[in-house]
């Protein structure tokens, strides 16, 4: 037996900042169905993925929502983990950058890399917007202006102290690497483009920052933090067991795979290997780009609202179901388009017609003819060869080409044997065999035939949709399901005759386009009428918990617009006891005038802050839908100071 490989694959690390949606999902079905065929073919398979848990936005929006960062990211990974098991991804790991684990490697990392001279102390320059306490890229900014989006005043260039990796330093061993590994980086059209970059000359990266702390302390200097990459690329190391786990370590790394969208191939492929051979240590074997998933011919994105999310697609049509129609809609390496049509369309042709109807039309006749057992194949037919050599030939030719990553291709191929046993069905007859004794042997053997096809078809299709591949294994009336290796359907003849068949429902149902859309069009239009009504609800609180607010009727006695401060209202709220200074970001929707008198609900206990460097004591309770439109609620005729329990 040829000696088992090891094959360490990677997606991503997510940020927990996005909404989830269909392009995450993307991603990690190629790698799950990727770590499953090696599985499938014996190799000793670690399949990661995670969560990417650190830098400014996150601490921001955190404070936006005033809980703590790890609070914040906890609540949003919790999310992601549940998407990952409702798609049956069979992730190895998942890791989080915020553990421990992580932390110590990426110090480790950092200091080696420090004491090898390759780190030094510089200044990093942005725009920074001193009120809101952020730097903006330059590219997030109005063209040419230096305005800052949140609160629309001028941005101020300023510099911070922070640490930077020589990467220049490394350019020529970069390019003689990608010379002696020419697969390193896939497809070859990203290869070109990044040997273009390296060539033209690198700028040192940034690795620390000193304008926020939620990060992972630099060691030697703790006032900073790793910033981004040196951080979020050590993620495939710690999870290796770099630091914890020599043996895995040795037995995993380097890893064989990093998967990535396009957008972050070349960190991927030059950032990650100049950290590496700056830390003394061995690159990943392959780097390979997909591309993106768009939705309806366009980008997907908050404001066009043509956001995707996974999860009601899983809940209505099955998570195999949206795991085949990514990997065959899009070519691997190439963007490729959702839409509801085509899913519904695939759905209804490869998964319930070809491949559902097969079995169904195979189980219901073994019942129907042999009651329920299949003898084993006494009377041959030229046929019968023409099938078993197309069952043969697909599952060598699977594995060749699901070694190249040659996703859709195989899925092709498979299909095609699908679609060979449906017309062994039509070519064979077997209702017609039925009604001849004589040919009873000759039935038989056309239905073990299709069982074993069945059988061949069920390994095929395990990496793109397993649910629907164990249940086809349950009803041929087969055990064992997990230890099925891949070479057990690369020979013709392994389905055990005398098998009792287990029919049970269909593979998949078939739906009505039509009545689909139109489903589909009714919910976004409820969406869109409220979207703050699609937010998941917030984890349960105990009584206590809510009385920790203090709740009270405040009388508005005065109201400014902050200047420049777009957003702010600033007001004096009567509580009965004394009058109170509360910013509020409603300017949009009330002129001053119009809450002068109001009676309004405060929230007296919150900490206060500073918002655009104006002190607010407490917080106005307003609702909003999400969909830009906002009304405080008002008390009209309570005293002030009156408790809102
Ligand atoms: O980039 N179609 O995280 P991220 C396909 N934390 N893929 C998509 C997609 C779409 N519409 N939208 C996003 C990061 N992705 C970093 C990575 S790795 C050490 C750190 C993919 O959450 C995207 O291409 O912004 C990327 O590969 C992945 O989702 C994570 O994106």
């Amino acid at each position: 037996m040829a000696e088992k490989k090891t094959y360490y694959i990677t997606t991503p690390i997510y940020y927990p900042s996005a909404k989830l949606h269909i392009g995450h999902t993307y991603c990690t079905t190629i790698a799950d169905s990727l770590a499953r065929f090696h599985r499938l073919r014996g190799d000793d398979v670690f399949f990661l993925t995670g969560s990417d848990e650190h830098g400014q936005k996150i601490q921001r929006a955190a404070e936006a929502k005033g809980v703590k960062p790890i609070e914040y990211v906890d609540e949003i990974v919790a999310l992601f983990q549940q998407l990952w098991k409702k798609l049956n991804i069979s992730n190895d790991d998942f890791i989080r950058t915020t553990e421990e684990r992580h932390e110590k490697v990426v110090q480790k990392l950092m200091q080696i890399s420090y004491d090898n001279g390759d780190i030094y102390k510089g200044e990093y320059a942005g725009w920074y917007c001193t009120p809101c306490e952020s730097f903006w890229p330059e590219n997030k900014l109005p063209e040419g202006q230096h305005i800052c989006p949140d609160c629309g005043r001028p941005l101020e260039l300023v510099k911070e102290e922070a640490y930077f990796l020589k990467m220049n330093k490394y350019a020529d061993r970069w390019l003689k690497f990608i010379e002696e590994n020419p697969d390193f980086i896939q497809p070859e059209s990203r290869r070109n483009e990044m040997i273009a970059f390296v060539k033209s000359g690198l700028e040192d990266l940034c690795v620390s920052r000193t304008s926020f702390d939620w990060g992972i302390k630099v060691p030697w200097d703790p006032k900073h933090v790793v910033y981004v990459w040196f951080d979020a690329l050590a993620n495939y190391l710690t999870a290796a067991g770099y630091i914890d786990d020599p043996e895995k370590f040795e037995k995993f790394w380097p890893a064989n795979l990093h998967l990535v969208g396009k957008e972050i191939v070349r960190f991927h492929t030059i950032i990650w290997p100049i950290m590496l051979m700056s830390c003394g240590l061995p690159l990943p074997k392959k780097v390979f780009g997909h591309g993106w998933l768009i939705v309806d011919g366009t980008k997907m994105s908050k404001s066009l609202g043509n956001v995707v999310d996974p999860i009601p697609l899983i809940e209505r049509y099955g998570a195999d179901a949206l795991r085949y129609y990514l990997l065959k809609e899009v070519r691997l390496g190439q963007d490729g388009n959702f839409s509801l049509p085509s899913f519904i369309n695939r759905i209804n042709s490869d998964l319930a017609n070809d491949l559902g109807n097969l079995l169904q039309r195979t189980l219901a006749m073994v019942e129907k003819y042999e009651g329920g057992v299949a003898a084993g194949p006494t009377v041959k037919e030229p046929v019968d060869d023409e099938l078993a050599a197309c069952a043969v030939e697909t599952a060598k030719q699977f594995e060749a080409l699901m070694d190249d990553m040659k996703i859709n291709d195989a899925i092709n191929d498979v299909w095609g044997l699908i679609r060979r046993s449906n017309k062994y069905i039509d070519e064979t007859t077997p209702w017609v065999l039925a009604k001849d004794e004589a040919k009873a042997e000759r039935l038989q053997t056309v239905l073990y035939n299709l069982l074993e096809s069945l059988r061949v078809i069920a390994l095929l299709v395990s990496p793109f949709i397993p649910v629907s591949a164990a249940d086809m294994w349950k009803q041929l009336g087969l055990a064992d399901f997990d230890k099925a290796l891949l070479s057990d359907g690369q020979t013709w003849g392994g389905y055990p005759a005398g098998t009792k068949v287990c029919k049970g429902n269909a593979l998949f149902p078939r739906y009505d386009l039509k009545e689909e859309i139109a489903e589909d069009e009714a919910a976004k239009k409820a969406a869109q009428a409220c979207p703050a009504a699609q937010e998941p609800t917030k984890p349960e609180i105990s009584i206590d918990d809510f009385g920790a607010v203090d709740l009270r009727v405040g009388k508005v006695v005065a109201c400014d617009k902050i200047p420049k401060a777009k957003k702010l209202l600033k007001l004096q709220i009567d509580l009965g006891t004394e009058t109170r200074q509360v910013v509020s970001g409603i300017s949009q929707y009330y002129e001053p005038q119009d809450l002068v008198g109001k009676s309004v609900v405060v929230v007296t206990n919150l900490k206060p802050v500073k918002l655009c460097g104006v002190e607010s004591k407490g917080m106005i309770l307003a609702a909003s839908d999400g969909n830009g439109n906002l009304q405080v609620v008002f008390a009209d005729g309570m005293a002030p100071g009156s408790r809102v329990r």
